[in-house]
């Protein structure tokens, strides 16, 4: 997955048009995209989406609201029967809120008449302030955990700031502070990184700034807001001929020389977590070497 497309669950036109983007997945919004008197409607909509659309290269994913909320179960009655690819859970605690999760969805699978574990979980691992100090406490989770990616928006409320980013776009040093921590925090769960999303919507250079920074600092996917978006953030994440000609030049190299802890390739040195990025890149790039 590269691009993961936000969608409110109450606009038919924009599911439409979602379904009908190059988006890798959807994220049937149920939670801030959607105001407290359309929460019903929207559940009945993406329940809806979920049991017609052709998924076809397209995964569809939930975002529920909160589990503090007192929403959370009834989004879940309403959408695990539709059997989405996985739920994004807002406003997460650390590892606690993914177990808590996961109980709630394996009553709901076996009610459902779904296989254990159909579902997986995206946590939003950096929306509050008391998250930023448990992003280390995934592993172990819940082996439901697919990805962790991280929101500035909720975190810049909470923390009383009035913005996030400077002059220039980027983000400042709290936020800085929380997109390390999720990609730290997935590294050690052993689940990829997707990098939050970029509200400037009319941006492309921006945009596409913030992918490359992205992607070079080890997150693979983003999310995007607006279908506009797709096509930079897949470009990007998309592994290039050169990065992947490189890739396969050092896996050579390691099967060429086996007894070999360490090579030079043109004039540079490669050991085993050079190795091991190589191969990462090559299975993202669907290529075995
Ligand atoms: N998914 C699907 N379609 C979308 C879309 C999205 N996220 N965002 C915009 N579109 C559609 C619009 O409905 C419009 O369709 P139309 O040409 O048939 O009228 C078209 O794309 C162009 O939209 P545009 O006029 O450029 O933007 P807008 O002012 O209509 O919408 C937003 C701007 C921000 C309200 C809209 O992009 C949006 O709802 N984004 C998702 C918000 C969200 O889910 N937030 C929660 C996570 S942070
Ligand atoms: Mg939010």
């Amino acid at each position: 997955m590269r691009s993961l497309l936000f969608v409110p669950g109450d606009s038919d036109k924009k599911l439409d048009k979602g379904l009908a983007s190059d988006a890798d997945a959807l994220i049937i919004d149920l939670e801030d995209s959607v105001s407290a008197d359309r929460k019903a409607a929207a559940r009945d909509t993406a329940r809806n989406v979920l049991q017609t659309a052709r998924r076809d290269g397209c995964k569809l994913l939930v975002r529920v609201n909160a589990l503090d909320t007192g929403l959370t179960d009834d989004d879940l009655d309403a959408v695990v029967p539709g059997r989405p690819d996985a739920i994004m859970l807002p406003k997460s605690a650390g590892g606690v809120s993914v177990t808590h999760l996961h109980a709630k969805l394996s009553a709901r699978e076996a009610i459902a008449g779904l296989p254990d574990g159909a579902i997986g979980i995206v946590a939003l691992a950096t929306e509050t302030a008391a998250s930023l100090f448990t992003t280390g406490t995934y592993p172990g989770s819940s082996p439901r955990l697919a990805a962790l990616t991280w929101g500035a928006e909720d975190l810049s409320a909470e923390l009383g700031a009035e913005t996030n980013r400077d002059d220039n776009g980027g983000f400042l040093d709290p936020y800085r502070l929380a997109r390390t921590l999720c990609l730290a925090g997935a590294a050690a769960a052993g689940v990829p990184a997707i990098d939050t999303v970029y509200v400037d919507f009319r941006n492309d250079a921006g945009l596409r700034r913030e992918c490359e920074d992205a992607r070079r600092d080890g997150f693979t996917a983003k999310m995007a807001i607006h279908p506009g978006q797709v096509a930079i953030i897949n470009e990007v994440f998309t592994p290039t001929p050169e990065a992947i000609a490189h890739a396969q030049s050092i896996v050579a190299a390691f099967e060429a020389q086996p007894d070999a802890g360490v090579v030079g390739i043109g004039g540079k040195m490669y050991d085993r977590p050079h190795l091991l990025r190589a191969k990462v890149l090559l299975a993202k790039a669907g290529k075995t070497r």
